[in-house]
Parts: C-alpha cells; sequence; structure tokens
C-alpha cells in the first residue's frame, strides 16, 4: 500500500518486455560470453479445478503473459551452471550428483530437470543458464513451473531433442519438469502447472484430463463481456513442500484404499453420497468430496465458458472456494477475505486458486470494478494489519517457446 493508504494499481499482467534481454545480459555478466539462444516459458493461474490434478481428474489453467527466460548455452563437460535475477551466487554442480534436495534452494528446479531428462535417457552434457523473470515468486502463480519450463525448453533445443515441435513431445517435458519437482525439489505436487506452462495455447484455457493427459483448448476471452480475471496476490507466501499439500495427498490416498478404487476420479458424483459413509472418518468424507464435486465443477465451467455464461461460472468459482475452505481445508483468512471482498464489490465469482494455505485469489468481475474491488480488499487487508495484497488482470497467453 502507498503512503496515501490507497490500493496498489491493477496491473495489466502484461510480460516485461526486455525480461529476455535481462537474461542475455546476466548470462554475459556471468559467463564472459553471450548465450546460444533465450527461452521462455509462463506461469499459471487455475481457473478451476483444484486438488483434482493427482487425483486423475481435470483442471482447467490458463498460461500467464508474465514469464520466467532462460538464456543458455550447451556445454561438454557434464557441469550445469546456474544463475538468477533473484539474487545469489552461481549455482555449479555437476550433472551425475543431482539427487533429491541437492543442489540446493531455487537450483533444484532446473538442475532437476537435466537430472530428469538424463534419467530417460537423453544425454544433456551441460549448460550454462542465466534466468530473469517477472513473476511474483512464492504467489501460487507456478513460478517452479516457469523456471522448469524455460530450462526444459533449453535443454530440448540445445541438445536438439525436439520436444518444443508438437504436443506430444511438450507432454514429455510436461512429465519431465514434474518429476524434476517431485523428486529433486522435493515438492509432491501433481502435473497441472507443468502441463499449463508447455501446453497451454493463447487466448485458451487448458482442459487438462490428469487421467490420460489429454487436453482440450477452451476458448477463453472475457474482452466481449467486458470481464476481466483479477488475481489478488495476498502476499503470504506459499510452499508446497512444507507437509500441508503433501497431507492432502495422503488424505486422498488413503480414501482411495478404503474405498478400494483405483484413483478418486473413479468416483462417481452420483454414488458419492452412498459412498462416503464408507469412510473411516469426516475428515476423509470432507477431502473425498471435494475432490468429487470439484470434477464436476470443471465440467461445468467448461460449458459455461461455452456458453459465455459468465454468471454460472462465477457461481462455480464460489461453489469451489467453499469446497476447499471447508472440505479441503485449504484456505487462510487472507484468502478468504479476498473472496468476500472481491463479491462485496461486485464480483460474479471468485475464489482461492493453486495448492492452497497463501498464495492468489481470483475474481471474475467487470472490468471498471476491478480498481474499487482492488481498494475494496486493500482497506480489508489494512484493518487487520496485514501486508498490502497485488493485483494482476490475467489474459491467457502462450507456452513455453524460443524467443531469441
Ligand atoms: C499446486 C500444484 C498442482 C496442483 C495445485 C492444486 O499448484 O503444483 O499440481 O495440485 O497446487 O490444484
Amino acid at each position: 500500500m502507498g503512503d496515501n493508504g490507497r490500493a496498489e494499481a491493477v496491473s495489466d499482467g502484461r510480460t516485461a518486455p526486455d525480461g529476455g534481454g535481462q537474461a542475455a545480459e546476466l548470462f554475459r555478466q556471468t559467463f564472459d560470453h553471450w548465450p546460444t539462444g533465450l527461452w521462455a516459458a509462463p506461469g499459471r493461474v487455475n481457473l478451476i479445478g483444484e486438488h483434482t490434478d493427482y487425483n486423475r481428474g481435470l483442471v482447467l489453467p490458463i498460461a500467464l503473459p508474465r514469464r520466467t527466460w532462460a538464456a543458455a548455452a550447451g556445454r561438454s563437460d557434464g557441469l550445469v551452471r546456474l544463475v538468477s535475477d533473484q539474487g545469489g551466487a552461481v549455482v555449479e554442480v555437476e550433472a551425475a550428483t543431482i539427487a533429491p534436495g541437492r543442489p540446493a534452494d531455487w537450483a533444484r528446479y532446473p538442475a532437476g530437470v537435466v537430472w530428469a531428462l538424463e534419467r530417460v535417457g537423453w544425454t544433456v552434457g551441460g549448460l550454462d543458464v542465466a534466468f530473469a523473470s517477472d513473476l511474483p515468486i512464492g504467489a501460487g502463480l507456478s513460478s517452479s513451473a516457469a523456471i522448469e519450463g524455460a530450462m526444459a525448453a533449453a535443454c530440448s533445443d540445445l541438445c536438439g531433442l525436439g520436444l518444443l515441435a508438437d504436443d506430444t513431445g511438450r507432454q514429455q517435458l510436461a512429465q519431465i519438469c514434474q518429476q524434476a519437482e517431485n523428486d529433486i525439489a522435493l515438492a509432491p505436487t501433481g502435473g497441472m502447472d507443468q502441463a499449463a506452462s508447455l501446453r497451454a495455447l493463447p487466448g485458451h484455457a487448458l482442459g487438462l484430463d490428469c487421467a490420460d493427459q489429454s487436453v482440450e483448448h477452451v476458448p477463453f476471452d472475457l474482452d466481449p463481456a467486458q470481464l476481466v480475471l483479477l488475481i489478488i496476490d495476498t502476499k503470504v507466501h506459499h510452499a508446497l513442500g512444507d507437509g500441508q499439500y503433501g497431507a492432502r495427498r495422503a488424505d486422498c490416498e488413503r480414501a482411495v484404499r478404503e474405498l478400494g478404487l483405483d484413483s478418486l476420479r473413479d468416483l462417481a458424483l452420483a454414488d458419492l453420497d452412498q459412498t462416503l459413509p464408507r469412510l473411516s472418518s469426516q475428515r476423509l468424507r470432507r477431502r473425498t468430496r471435494h475432490v468429487v464435486t470439484e470434477i464436476e465443477r470443471v465440467r461445468q465451467a467448461k460449458a459455461a465458458l461455452a456458453a459465455a455464461d459468465f454468471t454460472g461460472l462465477g457461481r462455480l468459482f464460489n461453489a469451489s472456494h467453499q469446497s476447499m475452505r471447508h472440505d479441503y481445508e485449504i484456505s487462510c483468512p487472507e484468502l478468504d477475505q479476498a473472496q468476500e471482498q472481491a463479491l462485496a464489490a461486485g464480483a460474479l465469482g471468485a475464489r482461492m486458486t493453486g495448492g492452497g494455505f497463501g498464495g492468489s485469489a481470483i475474481a471474475l468481475i467487470a472490468a471498471q470494478r476491478a480498481q474499487a474491488a482492488a481498494e475494496a480488499v486493500t482497506a480489508a487487508f489494512a484493518a487487520r494489519g496485514w501486508v498490502a495484497p497485488g493485483f494482476i488482470t490475467a489474459r491467457a497467453a502462450g507456452p513455453a517457446e524460443r524467443v531469441g
């Protein structure tokens, strides 16, 4: 919040025009020569379908214009050297020594991509990479998938793997990135974020079926209805490796075992009420109810978008938020405030998005009301002594690509 106590101006969410140049310049300063090429991969925001990906369910994210750039050049000595505009020293690691949790901190995400590529038999050799990003870190907008996606795109081109050329290759790269995140960065996430960063199309939401990784590109353009999707970054730090995310996954796995299913995807909505009493605790019943109803909400959201029924879409957002707040128990006071204040300011619907426990909420709202909603959320946060939130309007942008 500024000195006058007003909200930050709502950013139009466009990407920095010189982000790639910054990555290239950082590369030159660090490694004393110019990079061979420049790649970029977007963050994402999920419209609906939360904590359904690891239950083989449906999700509906969009790729954001905000992205992470990788300026890179190959090496032949097996060394991986990584530097980031977020500060800190150059991280140097032998590709052969990349292992769970090693290297430390942010570098494990891109290093994990090298590990995952080599594990399935590709030879990366080594490379130097400088990263720059205009994605807020820890805001639930998949800064980790963006750095993985940029690294994967660079590796694919530098090593001649050709995996960016079509959706089949991109699907493979998304899986590589998910393995990097799960096995080296040790965050037990599903595959939604990586798929959005590598497989989404501009102007479309990515209707991903996590049971078979098939995709349906759903047109997503709010301009004709004079609406915007407002991202409200609560600035509450969001980390997926801290146990709560894994605890939700464990609850789902336990429910699946108790019900004798392969996944919660196999439980039909029509059978939900008669099935829930078979579970051993109220907690497992609530978790299961969230997943099964959320998968149905994704189906309904796709239909609402096809019919340009934004009132219906807003209702689904609200139902999704309540389900995450009460059944999945992954919201927090800041996300609830953001949701409630956005609704009070006239949003058609609002919900927390992403993994939960902080990060961002989204609101579907008339373009002309977005700034007033930002003011209302900011005032409510200030009244509670919370850090001022940030605001970005989201557009459906394109996937990871070579940009220079
Ligand atoms: C995080 C994870 C995703 C997904 C969401 C919740 O973003 O990385 O795989 O599980 O949370 O929908």
